[in-house]
């Protein structure tokens, strides 16, 4: 397997409901400073037209949809998306095995292909939303549990908490990617992030790429935050 190229370790959330303030923003930025992750609402909302724009501004695109049906629909997905250019994608792990090994080997047929990440426990839930969903254990011990599973299946990483990622890293190899979200710059807002980490402690924990939103995406000079991130972690680049 290729060595996966880590810097830019940033990658921007891009959480707006329409294209001009995400262009404006967009237009702030560098590619070489940081890649930019489109959701749902922006998928839904604005199409594969959206992220095509942003591909052939130069910026690598992760395209957060987390895919989770029967593999033959999530391998077809996962292709689809992978035509558009994008450089991750991702999808729930806990569509199984066979799930995740038919998104890679899909994948796989094409020379070039787009990392493919899994989502293990959605940090919104609760040990008691687990429960109620009926997975037996606390949250790290399915967390370590998913991403063993999506390691075996061949899967480039998996998207976890900062809080998460010693843990996850204890199990899988170094070559295995750890994104995170939940991470906050030392000066400003947790906005609703509960449990957050910084960008260094997060990196030091074992995270490999940083999921940054509002800091980045809220404030008065963006690019000027996106940098002063970047000097944060210096180090560890
Ligand atoms: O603005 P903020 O930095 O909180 O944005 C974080 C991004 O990461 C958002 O797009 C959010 O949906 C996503 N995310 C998260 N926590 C998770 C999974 C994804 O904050 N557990």
């Amino acid at each position: 397997m290729n060595v996966i190229d880590r810097n830019p370790r940033i990658i921007v959330a891009l959480d707006f409901s329409s294209k001009e303030p995400a262009l404006d923003l967009i237009s702030q930025l560098d590619p070489s400073l940081c890649r930019l992750k489109v959701g749902k609402e922006m998928f839904t909302r604005l199409g594969p037209a959206f992220v095509e724009t942003l591909a052939a501004m130069g910026f690598q695109v992760f395209l957060d949809l987390k895919f989770h049906d029967i593999p033959n629909t999530v391998a077809a997905a996962c292709e689809a998306a992978a035509d558009l250019g994008v450089w991750m994608i991702n999808l729930h792990a806990s569509g199984g095995r066979r799930m995740m090994e038919a998104a890679r080997e899909r994948l796989e047929r094409r020379p070039e292909r787009p990392l493919l990440v899994a989502v293990t426990i959605l940090t919104s839930l609760s040990e008691r939303d687990l429960a109620e969903v009926g997975y037996s254990g606390t949250a790290v011990e399915n967390v370590q549990r998913l991403a063993g599973l999506a390691h075996f299946s061949g899967l480039d990483g998996i998207v976890c908490s900062p809080l998460e990622a010693a843990a996850v890293r204890d199990q899988v190899d170094r070559e295995f990617l750890l994104v995170t979200p939940g991470v906050r710059p030392l000066s400003v807002s947790q906005n609703d992030q509960k449990r957050v980490m910084t960008p260094l402690d997060a990196l030091n924990n074992g995270a490999d790429m940083l999921v940054i939103g509002r800091p980045i995406t809220a404030a008065p000079d963006p690019l000027e935050s996106l940098r002063a991130i970047q000097a944060e972690i210096a180090g560890f680049c």
